[in-house]
């Protein structure tokens, strides 16, 4: 069950082969970011799937023409909310009551809780918030396709503003956070030597 293995043998790819991710392994991803952990479960974002090859070529131009845009068999888009308050914690509550069968109303208190603790937040702190939560959601996916064998590159070199506007998403309270190009290595190419800081300086034991 250990992801080490997996983790050892991905990298973020620059190029891409033709070959296709299937549907179901593609489905396996996007529940990887789902069931992912965030803050309160709050979830503060969505995921995107992109495979249509004009979308993709129009999201390249915003994105330095990186060859992983042309080359991906899908891009998916890690989209953060940009209204977050009582709304979003209401819909949460929705969904517990729903999925436990618990009484509604019985965490009322809490519920309240997490609205001033979230209203405390200034708009910046709040956008910087959902976007965390949208990057830990990204994590779960890269380990889910590296243990699938499938490769993917994250990525923030794109226009923000750009891409919110070419897939519409400033009337939808949503803003581009981070993309994942999704496909398959070509074998007959060499990878770079994976680059990490050591163990030593990296991890302190205090005991
Ligand atoms: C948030 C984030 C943004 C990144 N943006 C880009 C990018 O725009 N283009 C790119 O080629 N790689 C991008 N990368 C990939 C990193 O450069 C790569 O993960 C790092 O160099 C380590 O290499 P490895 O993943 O192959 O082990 C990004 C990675 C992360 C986590």
């Amino acid at each position: 069950m250990s992801t080490l293995p997996a983790l050892k043998w991905r990298h973020s790819l620059k190029h891409f082969s033709s070959q296709k991710v299937p549907k179901a392994q593609i489905t396996d991803l996007t529940e990887a970011a789902r069931l992912s952990v965030s803050s309160y479960g709050l979830q503060p974002y969505q995921v995107w799937v992109i495979e249509n090859p004009i979308l993709l070529k129009q999201l390249a131009k915003h994105a330095f023409d990186q060859p992983q845009l042309h080359e991906c068999s899908h891009l998916i888009v890690f989209a953060h909310q940009t209204k977050i308050g009582d709304e979003l914690v209401d819909q949460y509550f929705q969904h517990y009551y729903e999925q436990t069968g618990a009484e509604i109303g019985s965490l009322d208190g809490y519920s309240d809780h997490i609205k001033s603790a979230i209203a405390a937040k200034s708009h910046q702190e709040q956008q910087n918030w959902a976007q965390q939560q949208a990057y830990i959601a990204l994590g779960s996916l890269l380990t889910e396709a590296a243990t699938q064998g499938i490769d993917t590159c994250p990525m923030t070199g794109f226009d923000v503003e750009a891409f919110n506007q070419l897939l519409g998403f400033e009337n939808q309270g949503l803003s581009t956070c981070v993309i994942c190009a999704v496909g398959y290595r070509n074998d007959s190419l060499e990878l770079p030597t994976k680059v990490r800081i050591p163990s030593q300086g990296f991890v302190q034991f205090l005991a």
